[in-house]
């Protein structure tokens, strides 16, 4: 695992965008595994204002999602295919045909898995997989649990998942139950990883990721065993691992 300590979230976002452009120039026609939630979003204006500068083609890029809340409809605005849109899609020159999300509005989970997995098997696999952090260890919607999870499945959200996402939803009731995710093989198969983690409430949480005990009770543990990890992680995430002395500080 590759750590590179930015000092806070603006320089996170800087640091992280700059090797997602770093891969997508050496690799024009990458397939890109793309996360959501609160974390990634300076990464992507950073990526939309390389591309509006000139510097960043999305022409060829083909990208896959690591989830989607299972109920909602990809044009619902607390969706993550609206995320995308509104943080990334819509203002690069992606084709949309090549940006592929799990159909939340599929009711049918079997289908709806064996689908996303067969449409990335595809595709020929990913290239460089983004990932955020929950507060709970938990990668994609990958969430603790007595096994890692293989390919894509529809997912219980846990109690603090829930929590977690209510700030982005009107009321606390209207926060999905559900979602349908990528698995952690999947996840484990692609061949470089890129994680960005941000603030003090995932220091601890992050500390045992990558110096804890690999375990399906904390999912992103597994990333110790992948080959091509890369942390950007501000300050206030890297606290407790600065605290234990486990890394020198930059
Ligand atoms: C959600 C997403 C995860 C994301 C996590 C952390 O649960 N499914 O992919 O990593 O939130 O989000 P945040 O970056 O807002 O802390």
């Amino acid at each position: 695992m590759k750590i590179i300590q930015a000092a806070d979230y603006e320089d996170l976002s800087l640091k992280a965008a700059q090797l997602l452009a770093a891969e997508i120039l050496l690799r024009p026609e990458a397939i890109l595994g793309l996360a959501t939630g609160s974390t990634p979003i300076g990464l992507y204006e950073q990526l939309v204002l390389m591309h509006q500068k000139g510097l960043l083609d999305f022409s060829q890029i083909k990208t896959v999602n690591l989830d989607e809340y299972r109920g909602l409809d990809p044009e619902d605005d607390q969706s993550y295919a609206w995320f995308m849109n509104h943080h990334l899609f819509q203002h690069v020159n992606l084709n949309r045909a090549n940006t592929h999300l799990p159909d939340g509005s599929n009711p049918d989970a079997e289908a709806e898995c064996t689908r996303y997995d067969h449409l990335i098997k595809s595709l020929g696999g990913i290239h460089v997989q983004l990932l955020g952090l929950g507060n709970n260890g938990h990668i994609g919607f990958n969430e603790p649990d007595e096994v890692f999870p293989k390919g894509t499945h529809c997912v219980e959200l846990e109690a603090s998942t829930i929590e977690a996402n209510a700030r982005f939803f009107a009321n606390p009731e209207d926060v999905p139950r559900q979602a349908y995710t990528m698995g952690i093989q999947t996840i484990m198969m692609a061949k470089r990883i890129l994680m960005v983690v941000s603030g003090k409430g995932k220091a601890d949480i992050l500390d045992q990721v990558c110096y804890g005990p690999i375990t399906p009770k904390v999912p992103a543990s597994i990333l110790q065993l992948h080959r091509h990890v890369c942390i950007v992680a501000d300050e206030e995430a890297l606290s407790t691992i600065h605290q234990h002395q486990r890394l020198n500080k930059s």
